[in-house]
């Protein structure tokens, strides 16, 4: 895989994620009620995952290297880093949220709601616009060596073990609740 398919990769399994945590706010409007269990597992997938993993990974590597295959006058990155920090923010809301909700205060999922709303939003038209716009234009600009040196980097970082073991079990927690909540009524 290459590294720029990897980044897809986790796109898909980030993606699973938002749709899940769409079901949950569905759930919050029809039942009133959170299962605290459940979105404790997400949060931990949003930040170990899609956070301290993809993001990073985009952030610390994939861009750094981007920039140096296309001119200093292309801003290719500045956006993205804004909505990678604006959706760190709405996920410190909605763990605030969490916690409250957890020791008995009700009256924050309707904040909950809005503000997972606003970050579902966000990172569906993000993932979107690297999708179809900054990993395609990547794949033309790098080369081979570029590649080379991502691959490596990235493999580096999945090597710290605590990183691996971490991933794989966040994408099986997610995998659980994909079960749960992204099945079909039969
Ligand atoms: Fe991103
Ligand atoms: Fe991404």
């Amino acid at each position: 895989m290459s590294p720029i398919e990897e980044l897809r990769h986790e796109h898909a399994a980030i993606k699973v994620m938002l749709d899940i945590l769409e079901r949950m706010v569905i759930g919050v409007e029809i039942h009133r009620e959170l299962n605290t269990e459940h979105l404790g597992q997400l949060l931990d997938f949003i930040r170990g995952y899609a956070d301290e993993c993809h993001h990073i990974k985009e952030e610390d590597i994939f861009f750094p290297i981007l920039r140096q295959a296309v001119s200093p006058l292309e801003d290719i990155s500045g956006g993205i880093f804004r909505e990678h920090q604006e959706g760190r923010e709405y996920v410190i809301k909605m763990s605030e949220a969490f916690r409250a909700y957890t020791m008995g205060d009700k009256t924050v999922l309707a904040d909950f709601n809005e503000v997972a709303k606003t970050y579902i939003r966000l990172l569906r038209s993000h993932i979107f616009h690297e999708d179809t716009q900054i990993f395609p234009f990547a794949e033309n600009r790098l080369l081979p060596e570029q590649n080379e040196e991502m691959e490596e980097a990235f493999a580096q970082l999945e090597r710290k073990e605590t990183q691996h073991s971490q991933h794989v079990a966040l994408r099986e927690s997610l995998h659980q609740l994909e079960g749960l909540y992204l099945v079909e009524d039969l």
